[in-house]
């Protein structure tokens, strides 16, 4: 049967989160995770100073389902269904030793797999103390007075055939990584719950929201009366690259990229369950991640009364919303999807025009009943000084604007999008302010002194008008007067 749990499907990092959720419930203000590289022989230990556990209690802690899963838990209790510590443990090894200090005294019990394996009869055979030659693996609890120590050895999963040092160490960065993100909310902010540390090295939270960034949109939080309990639900749509330093960008990226992790956070008691995901959700089909869709990422917190409604699996990793939310959800969901699609493709300049008015657009996307067909706008400023005064070249002018109109590289620009993951540079971004001042001038000057529009009234129109839009400080400095050439 073990062996049988041992596929599961934790990896590495989710099954020392498992570990570590015990260590919180148990009241743990510290952590300590420590890899030791012996190539076959090598081993991981988590040290925690909670509580512990008295020898009935460890005893207990070693069975699979010691625990009814429909039990009542305490409000900060991580646990469920009385498995992890071992279906978390023998997903990784096949060796573990738990040592518990509690009322000054020291327990120590301990399955092998391997024991198990070769045993004559069908006994459960759970050892007291620890493997032979194992005894310096508890040196760890020598200055401590109460809590736990979960030891793994014969790491057979991780250190497989070809399986080097480096390996080893890369790992240990993308375990650093999850547990950054799963436990923020207990090792971050001005007083920590808790601290954890690899090899000594404590590790730093990792938020996905950037909240306190001031080009991140985040809506009031909501609370979500269902069964099992209330809800919270605040969305975020994160700042666009453009707007952020590329250490802030790489950094809020998340283990796993942009792309894989928007959508929600699920987090149950303040632990994350789940790091961007749609939940399934979705009008007709269930929505998948999208670029258009990276910078979306939504809080939702759900208390450990609502497991059941929630089918939270044993690995802590999985959420399905139940029907009576799913609705709400989805509605919050599109909004912030679609205001995460405005800022991707506006490249996070806020749509702006200065005294409320609509935009003068110098494109149009017009639906058919055959599809969609781009326009140029014969109204734009920029355009309709031209046509006005083309004369005889009007008719050429005309066809200029059909063969551009009939020929922009939609399948390019649309190509170009999904493989660079943003959408192309336009209204003159990262372009100098001298090219926009030049352009701006041109269109300006044929304002006032051709459509005979004052200086006021040409500079309120530039504002709503695109690019210029986007500029406001360059239109507003445009002078009454100029020199004449
Ligand atoms: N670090 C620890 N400190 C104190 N008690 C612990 C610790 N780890 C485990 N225990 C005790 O052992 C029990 C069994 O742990 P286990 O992780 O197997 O199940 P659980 O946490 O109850 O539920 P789940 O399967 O959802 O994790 C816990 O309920 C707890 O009472
Ligand atoms: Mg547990």
């Amino acid at each position: 049967m073990i062996e049988a749990l041992r596929g599961l499907g934790y990896t590495t990092a989710t099954a020392i989160a498992d570990i570590i959720d015990n260590s919180i419930s148990a009241g743990a203000s510290r952590v300590e995770v420590q890899f030791d590289w012996v190539a076959q022989n090598s081993s991981i230990r988590i040290l925690d100073n909670g509580i512990g556990m008295s020898d009935i209690e460890l005893d207990m802690a070693m069975r699979l389902g010691d625990r009814n899963p429909l039990e009542q838990r305490a409000s900060h209790d991580l646990g469920r269904f009385g498995l992890g510590l071992k279906t978390a443990s023998f997903s990784q090894c096949r060796r573990l030793t738990v040592a518990s200090v509690k009322a000054g005294s020291l327990d120590c019990l301990r399955w092998d797999l391997d024991v198990l394996a070769s045993s004559d009869d069908d006994g459960w055979h759970l050892m007291e103390g620890p493997a032979e030659g194992s005894e310096y693996q508890l040196d760890l609890l020598n200055n401590c007075s109460h809590g736990v120590l979960v030891i793994w050895e014969v790491l057979d999963r991780i250190v497989t055939q070809g399986f080097t040092e480096q390996d080893f160490l890369d790992h240990i960065d993308r375990i650093e990584r999850h547990l950054a993100m799963v436990f923020h909310r207990f090792i971050g902010g001005l007083r920590p719950k808790l601290h954890i540390f690899i090899n000594g090295q404590q590790v730093k939270p990792w938020d996905p929201f950037l909240a306190d960034h001031p080009a991140t949109w985040s809506s009031p939080v909501e609370r979500i009366y269902a069964e099992g309990g209330a809800l919270e639900v605040q969305c975020h749509v994160l700042p666009h690259k453009d707007r952020l330093s590329s250490d802030q960008h790489k950094s809020a990226e998340g283990p796993d990229g942009w792309t894989a992790q928007q959508g929600f956070y699920v987090y149950r008691n303040e632990r994350m369950l789940v790091s961007g995901s749609w939940l399934g959700l979705g009008r007709g089909r269930s929505w998948t991640k999208e670029e258009a869709h990276r910078l979306a990422r939504i809080r939702l917190d759900i208390p450990n009364t609502a497991d059941a409604e929630w089918k939270i699996d044993i690995r802590k990793s999985s959420a399905r919303p139940p029907v009576l939310v799913r609705e709400r959800l989805t509605r919050l969901a599109e909004d912030t999807r679609a205001r995460a699609r405005r800022v991707f493709a506006h490249r996070g300049q806020p749509v702006r025009t200065g005294i409320g008015a609509p935009i003068i657009q110098a494109w149009h996307a017009l639906t058919h009943r055959d599809g969609v067909r781009y326009r140029i706008d014969r109204d734009h400023p920029a355009v309709r000084v031209v046509l006005d005064d083309a004369g005889l070249l009007e008719p050429q002018v005309r066809a200029m604007l059909r063969v551009i109109e009939e020929t922009i590289p939609v399948q390019r620009i649309w190509l170009d999008t999904t493989e660079a993951k943003e959408t192309p540079l336009t209204g003159f971004s990262k372009e100098p302010p001298a090219e926009v001042v030049s352009v701006l001038n041109v269109v300006y000057t044929n304002m006032v002194s051709r459509k005979g529009l004052s200086p006021e009234q040409a500079r309120q129109q530039l504002l709503t008008t695109e690019p210029f839009n986007n500029y406001p400080e360059l239109v507003s400095g445009l002078p009454d007067t100029w020199p004449s050439k």
